[in-house]
This record gives structure tokens, sequence and C-alpha cells, in this order.
């Protein structure tokens, strides 16, 4: 039976919960394990604050904003990347990995940046972009030269199927015809994730090179020692200057099979009309695990608690187990689960199975959650659709946070979420900016939507810029969602993450208890008990149902309550609560101290 159906069961069967037999505790934190109790925010910089007034963020408008930042409760920051850049995928397509792009500043204003986060206790983290590079990377130039270039080797370089004048130009990957007539297939029928074949020809030397995504974007060979030593000497470079570790872009697509041999086709299509093969040969491959020891060896030397966040889509935590190194935990610290933040569904039963699961099945290592990222539709949009009124989307929109920061996972927030800004996709296709909603208009309008610029307060421009124009528009919302006006409410979005993460801070229980699963057939309700080994204790409930539910709290071990006392609650009837029995609103977040 697998654990958590076994979890299930033995919940079930029991009328008072007995805590999960190999629920975690966390272990009380060193600096070394910072990142097992931290709050990690990600900063889209061209959408953060600018400076110079340019339209676009920078470097110097993340170190204006620390106070704001220190003031959330954040202790590590993760800026998307802002290395130079062609900015074909706004800064995932790097053309050098050691400098800053002059549109967010110089490495002076990095360095500054680095010294006043140390000042504040805040650690920076960059985002590592390691499956591919430029087209216009030096590496990459030099690879396209020749055959026989000594960096040939550095990417993925094939024959097509057949030999001929002219590369195939097929309207959809794998819907045939290809024209025209006699033209040259590319190696294998795989499909980039930005859609069009993966392959892109080259005139030059008449091989096609393989692109996961844009065909600005050429993938490294990975099982070439050169390559890795080079990026890792790139993630050494950026920790002798202080940063604290990175994120892994796309990190399952690190490597393909060494035949690269055609997939079966799925009968999926993508927003760009391709038939999608399965990825058998060329993604999440066994051999990337080792790539990650070694890796994970690079920053451990450091013996400081550097730490390597992977972008990790993966469809089961047996998967995702993996990437911490399963047993051995000697790969990622911090692999992301994209299960819990992205079900996009309000299901009390999901969320407690899939959280559960982060609890029991992946060896006792430390769960990141994260609902919001430069990728997706912003979490306000994705699940306050469920809720018929404003209040009600507000409520739902503190019942993540509170799943988020509650639960003994590490928190990864996405800037501006922790006041509610919304997603605003483009209307028109001449204002799209996003090359993938270009190309995909109008079935996929592309990322602007969740990339707008951060809502400070209701002056013009939302107080990102003096710019009259910003590379993307502002969110009209900005008049009333914005961080002045959200300070002064206490009831707002942004009050409630700072009492939570506050409360993540201080109260033992949610700093560092272990977390059990209470009242678990309930459908509409979550709840859990965080409670340290010396008896400290919180709870936790969520109403993820549009009804008002009643609900008795069952504590573990069948101990019962002498006392009751709410810590923070989204529900005004629940402020004086004195008893674990009580009506939670529609969408209500409580959390309370038991004694
Ligand atoms: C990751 C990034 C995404 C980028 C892609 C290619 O998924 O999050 O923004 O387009 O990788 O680098």
């Amino acid at each position: 039976m697998k654990l958590h159906n076994l979890f299930t069961a033995s919940l079930l069967a029991a009328a008072l919960v007995a805590p999960l037999a190999n629920a975690q505790t966390s272990e009380p934190a060193t600096d070394k394990t910072w990142w097992k109790h931290a709050v990690i925010y990600e900063i889209y910089p061209r959408s953060f604050q600018d400076t110079n007034g340019d339209g676009m963020g920078d470097l110097n408008g993340i170190t204006q904003r620390l106070d704001y930042l220190k003031e959330l409760g954040v202790d590590a920051i993760w800026i998307s990347p802002m290395f130079p850049s062609p900015q074909v995928d706004f800064g995932y397509d790097i053309s050098d990995y050691r400098g800053v792009d002059r549109q967010y500043g110089t490495m002076k204003d990095m360095d500054r940046l680095l010294a006043e986060a140390k000042k504040r206790n805040i650690k920076i983290l960059l985002d590592f972009v390691l499956n591919h590079t430029s087209d216009k990377h030096p590496w990459f130039i030099e690879s396209a030269s020749s055959k026989n270039n000594p960096k040939r080797d550095w990417y993925i370089w094939r024959d097509g199927k057949n030999t001929g004048t002219v590369p195939c130009n097929p309207a959809h990957q794998n819907a045939a015809p290809y024209t025209p007539p006699g033209c040259i297939q590319p190696p294998t029928n795989w499909v980039s994730i930005f859609g069009g074949s993966a392959w892109e020809f080259n005139d030059k030397t008449k091989q096609f090179y393989y692109h996961a995504f844009y065909t600005q974007q050429p993938d490294l060979n990975w099982r070439n020692p050169q390559v890795e030593k080079a990026m890792f000497d790139v993630l050494r470079f950026w920790m002798d200057k202080g940063v604290y570790g990175f994120r892994l872009d796309a990190v399952p697509e690190l490597f393909e099979t060494v035949a690269l041999k055609d997939e079966a086709l799925t009968n999926k299509k993508n927003k760009y009309g391709d038939i999608l093969t399965t990825r058998t040969n060329s993604h999440d491959l066994p051999e990337v695990h080792d790539t990650m020891r070694r890796m994970r060896g690079v920053v451990d030397s450091y013996h400081d608690g550097r730490v390597l966040i992977g972008e990790t889509y993966l469809p089961n935590v047996e998967d995702l187990d993996k990437w911490y190194g399963g047993a051995k935990k000697d790969e990622l610290q911090l692999p992301m689960d994209m299960q819990v933040g992205f079900t996009n569904k309000l299901d009390a039963t999901r969320f407690r199975k899939l959280i559960g699961e982060a609890e029991t099945e992946i060896h006792g290592s430390q769960p990141l959650f994260v609902f919001d990222n430069h990728d997706r539709d912003r979490s306000w949009d994705r699940y306050g659709k469920f809720g018929k009124t404003p209040e009600q989307k507000l409520a739902i929109a503190k019942l993540l946070a509170t799943m988020l920061l509650t639960s003994r996972s590490t928190a990864l927030m996405y800037y501006g979420q922790e006041i509610g800004m919304t997603t605003d996709k483009p209307a028109r296709k001449e204002d799209v900016r996003d090359p993938n909603g270009i190309h995909g208009w109008p079935k996929e309008k592309g990322r602007d939507g969740e990339r707008r610029p951060m809502q400070w307060d209701s002056s013009a421009q939302a107080g990102f810029s003096t710019n009259a124009t910003t590379w993307l528009g502002v969110t009209p919302n900005y008049t009333t969602i914005n961080v002045a006006a959200e300070k002064a409410n206490p009831n707002s979005l942004l009050n409630w993450y700072k009492q939570l993460t506050a409360l993540r801070r201080n109260n033992a229980a949610l700093h560092e208890g272990s977390m059990t699963m209470i009242n678990t057939s309930d459908a509409n309700v979550l709840s859990w008990v965080r409670s340290t080994a010396d008896g400290k204790m919180v709870v936790v409930s969520m109403n993820m149902s549009a009804e008002p539910q009643k609900i008795a709290l069952a504590l573990p071990s069948g101990k019962a309550a002498q006392s009751v006392h709410t810590l923070v609650t989204s529900d005004d009837a629940l402020k004086n609560a004195s008893t674990l029995d009580v009506t939670l609103a529609p969408y209500a977040s409580w959390v309370a101290e038991v004694k």
C-alpha cells in the first residue's frame, strides 16, 4: 500500500487522530539550515522598481525596497535573470553568466545590493539558467561557426533525417506535410516547449541544433565535462561574491538521450497546433541526478548553507523525491513542489493528500510550496475565481497565504502576491511583449499578465516608475490595490501576510513544530496541528467551501484543549473563540494556539 493511502486509511479509522507515524519534526534553525524556515520572495527585476526613469525596473530599485521586504518578513530574494541578455525571453537567454545587463545596472549596483541585503539579513539567490544559453553567447557563436570548432560539442548538433537543400517548414510540428518537397527533416520529431520543432537548421554547417525553448535558446550539452566545469565555475563566481544560492531554471530539461530518437506521438496538441510527443527521450532523464549531486558538492563546499532550488514541474511525489536525492538527500535542498500550488481547485481533500505526501514521502526532506511565479496566471485569479464577492476573493487569497505560511514547508512567494495583484493579460496582440504570446495569439496570450509593474502606491505608474511609459503597462486597479493603501488597512492582504510571516518566525510551533493533519475526513475544511516536543501547539483550519462550516477539531492523541487563543483569523466571529468547536465563514482561515 502506498504511504499516502496508508495515511488516509489509518486516519479515517481513528476517532481521534494520532500524529503521522513519520511526521517530520523540523530541526531547530541553524545558519546552515536557514532555508528550512525561510520565506523566499521572487523578484522579476524588470517589474519591481525603476530608479532611473527608463520605464523598467533595476537592481537599485530592489535595493531601495529592501526595507519593505524586511518588514514583510522575507528571508531571501530570488532575482529572475539580470545577466546580460538579448532579452528574447526577458533574461532567460543569457549571453554572459558573469555580468549584469546594462538595463538593470552595473556590477557595482549588484555588489551594493548584496551588501545592503546582508545588513538586513536578507539573502540573495540568483536564477541559474543552465539548460541553455542565448544564441548570442560567445560559446554558441563559436560552436555554430564550424563543425570542428572546439566548442561544437558544447551544444547538441545533429544531421537532419535526410539530405536536401533547405530545411522543412511544416505549419505545425508532426503535422505533415513537410514543405517544400524534398526538404531536410529535423533529426527527431521533438516539439519545442514554446512551439514548433525543437530543432533549428544552421545554414553554415548544414546541421540542426536542439532547443527545448525558443530557437534563440540553444541547449547546452551537459554530457560534455567542459560544459559542466564552465557552468560550475559560474556558480563559484557568484557564491564568492556572496550570493547564497540558485534557482535552477528548467532543470529537468538538462539531458536528452544520446541516441536521439523520435518519441511516440500523443493525442494532444499544444496551443500552437503542434502534435505533442511523449518526451520520454528529452525530459527528466536519470542522468540529471549525477549532475545534481556534483552541483550540490559545489555549493556544499562553502559550508555555510548555500542552497539549490529547482524549477521542477513533475507529475508526482515519487519523482519529486528523486530530486532531493531520495534517502541520501544529496541533490537539491529545495526542488519546488508544483503539485500543491498549481492544483487550481479549492479542494480540501486534494490539498490534504498532496501536503500529506510532502510530509511523509520525501524522506523527511524539506518541502517547498509555491502558488505564484512569472510563468503562470496569478493565484488571485486561479483560486479567487471561486469567490463570488470581493470579500470572498480576499478571504481566498488569505487562505492560500495561510496554507503557504503555516505549513512546515519553506514558502516561496512572487512579488505582488502579498497585495493581491491580479493577472492582467494584454487585450490586443500589438500590446503583447512575451514572444510566447505573440506567436501563440490569441489562444496563448503569453505571460505578460503576471509580470506587470509592482503596485506601490496610487500615484502615476503606481510608484513603479517616473516614466510615462513602462515596459508593460501598469494594471489599472493599482489605484486601490497597492502597498501604501494596504499598509493603512488592518484587514488587507498585505497585513495578513505580515502577521503570518511574523508568527512563523516567532511562534515556536509554527516555526519548527511537526505537522499533523486532523479531522481528515472533512471534505470542506482543511485542518492541521503544528506542535513542538515540549507541548506547544497551534491549530490551523481553512474552510475551502462557499458555505459556513461547523467543525469540532480533534487534537492528536485525544488531547483535550484547556484553552484556545486565536492568533489570527480572517473571520471576525472567531477572534474570541474559546473552544475547538467553531463555525468557519465561507473561505475563512483560523489559526489558534491551544493549551
Ligand atoms: C523557465 C522560466 C521561464 C523561461 C523558461 C526558459 O520555465 O521560468 O520563464 O521562459 O524556463 O528558460
